[in-house]
């Protein structure tokens, strides 16, 4: 017996895309979440998607208007989903209906477990219990897609930890995930797959969903945004076209001070987070709804190399990330200036750093304007504390990038559930002492607890001096991979946990790009800074 949740026929779907991989530019959007928690509405979500047209969201690229917790009503008898018998009484497939009506794409939330976060915090106890994926999983999926024709999923977690579900169930995340890919690959149907486990779960993410929360839940807040932005500063190598860090739904427009959303807003540009808007569409504050509308920004967001800014330095307090933009390898790129401090400051920022020189013409993205073009070698700024100035530079010369700093390589082991000394898998810290702040540490002992830069450039090739800065108290070693091949067998020992030495060795790269790796299978490895190459 069905209740609430009508199903009207198989919605007719000739494709057959791989539902994890649409390959496509971080999603833009809307989502229910942060402004209205679990109190929502057909009336509500339907007047969110109508204003996303009025205030012109949807021609600034915005187009997914997505359901979070709060519209589930219990199963039925047969295991059916129900919808809320007093906020959504009519069922969903009207406002997805609605929301295609108006040129938008509509987005649906569950969770891997068997119960939602509402249910186990308390929040919506009662219609969450019994509503997750898990054990409905192919009949949920086949209603969401092929009946009632979703375009997008979040699948939460609260259900599968038993700190946090009622029934203490504790579900292996790798395998429910990989299931619930599965599942929707089964309907045939186009569907962008967020996971949502509060963490990047592991490298075994990239061939499951498109995009992943790498953090706890955003607040409106400073302290919040700066402490997700701190815990994504180093997962460059993890994001690639088509495959995004989540750095949560927008805060913008809510409460935080117009200085503070332009950086939450720029940095998830740069870095390549999903845009969801997070406040209530019918109400933006003016520079808010200008904020999100710029054009600029969103095109660097949604640029087709897809790559996420990487750290390139530290000055002073300010990190400073780059990224190619537009045409890879070119005198093009973005970079942003970020100040998480307190205090205001003055940066000076040699084009050296970001492998850039000649006359460098310079526009500012958040104001949209061009500013007197570089010719002394320095990117010269201000920026006020808890603020990022973010530029669209376009350089005379490119130059080979010399530093690759530890925290822009890709461990192939890298995860955050576990306790990484438990485990025995590396991972990034900050240390006062690295060169742009932050050291990988805890590598070596098995082959995949290694550290890769898979993105080395050089334009002709030939032998380049490779230096490795490292940390050790003892003697450790590690063999330097180069495309695959072993260059090197090198031993570290800095005499001292926080002081950093270099160790050197030649190495042969090709023309365009490489991959150095640092592994040592069966022992410990020092703790790496960064790597820098040099011409010979
Ligand atoms: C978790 C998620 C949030 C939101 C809530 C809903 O906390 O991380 O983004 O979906 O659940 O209950």
């Amino acid at each position: 017996m069905k209740k609430n949740l009508l199903t009207i026929g198989l919605i007719a779907s000739a494709s057959l895309a791989n539902a994890q991989n649409l390959n496509q530019p971080p999603v833009m959007g809307w989502s229910s979440w942060n402004t209205f928690d679990v109190h929502i509405s057909e009336e509500l979500i339907n007047g969110q998607a109508d204003a996303m047209v009025a205030q012109g969201l949807k021609d600034a690229g915005y187009n997914y208007i997505n359901i979070d917790d709060g519209y589930f009503g219990l199963r039925d008898d047969e295991g059916n989903l129900m919808t809320h018998p007093f906020r959504f009484p009519n069922g969903l497939r009207g406002i997805v209906d609605h929301v295609h009506s108006l040129g938008l794409k509509a987005g649906i939330y569950s969770d891997a477990g068997s119960n939602t976060c509402g249910s186990g915090q308390g929040t919506d106890d009662k219609w969450g219990m019994g509503v997750g994926l898990f054990g409905h999983e192919k009949m949920d999926c086949e209603f969401f897609f092929n009946d009632l024709g979703f375009d997008f999923i979040k699948v939460d977690f609260c259900g599968g930890q038993a700190l946090l579900d009622r029934a203490k169930t504790d579900l292996d995340e790798r395998q429910r995930y990989t299931s619930i890919s599965n599942s929707l690959k089964a309907t045939g149907k186009e569907v962008s797959f967020n996971v949502c486990r509060w963490a990047y779960p592991g490298t075994w993410i990239h061939d499951v969903a498109d995009s992943w929360r790498t953090t706890g839940d955003i607040w409106c807040d400073w302290t919040s945004v700066r402490d997700i932005l701190a815990e994504n500063l180093y997962l460059s190598a993890y994001s690639s076209y088509g495959h995004y860090n989540d750095m949560d739904m927008l805060e913008v427009g809510r409460n935080m001070s117009e200085i503070e959303d332009r950086t939450h807003f720029g940095m998830w540009c740069i870095m390549n987070s999903p845009l969801l808007i997070g406040c209530d569409m019918r109400t933006i504050p003016a520079p808010a709804l200008e904020l999100m509308k710029n054009k600029e920004l969103i095109a660097l967001n949604q640029d087709r190399l897809g790559e996420q800014a990487y750290v390139a330095a530290k000055i002073g307090d300010c990190f400073v990330l780059v990224r190619d933009i537009e045409q890879a390898q070119s005198g093009i790129r973005a970079v942003a200036i970020y100040n998480p401090s307190d205090d205001a400051a003055h940066v000076i920022l040699p084009l050296e750093t970001i492998d850039l020189a000649g006359k460098t013409a310079i526009r500012d993205l958040f104001d949209h304007k061009d500013l007197k073009a570089i010719t002394n070698g320095n990117l010269v700024c201000d920026v006020p504390a808890h603020g990022t100035m973010i530029y669209r530079l376009e350089a005379e010369k490119r130059l080979e990038r010399k530093v690759y700093e530890a925290e822009t390589a890709f461990i192939s082991d890298y995860q955050e559930l576990e306790n990484p000394y438990a485990r025995f898998s590396g991972f990034y810290e900050y240390k006062p002492f690295a060169s742009s702040g932050i050291l990988a540490v805890n590598l070596g002992r098995t082959e995949e607890n290694d550290l890769c830069w898979k993105r080395i450039y050089s334009k002709e090739g030939g032998e380049y001096t490779a230096i490795i800065y490292l940390s050790s108290k003892e003697d450790r070693n590690f063999t330097v991979e180069v495309n695959g091949k072993k260059a090197a067998r090198l031993t570290g020992n800095s005499s001292a946990w926080d002081r950093i030495v270099p160790v050197e060795t030649k190495v042969i790269l090709k023309p365009g790009l490489n991959e150095i790796r640092l592994y040592n299978a069966g022992e410990r490895m020092p703790n790496i800074d960064k790597l820098e190459i040099i011409k010979l």
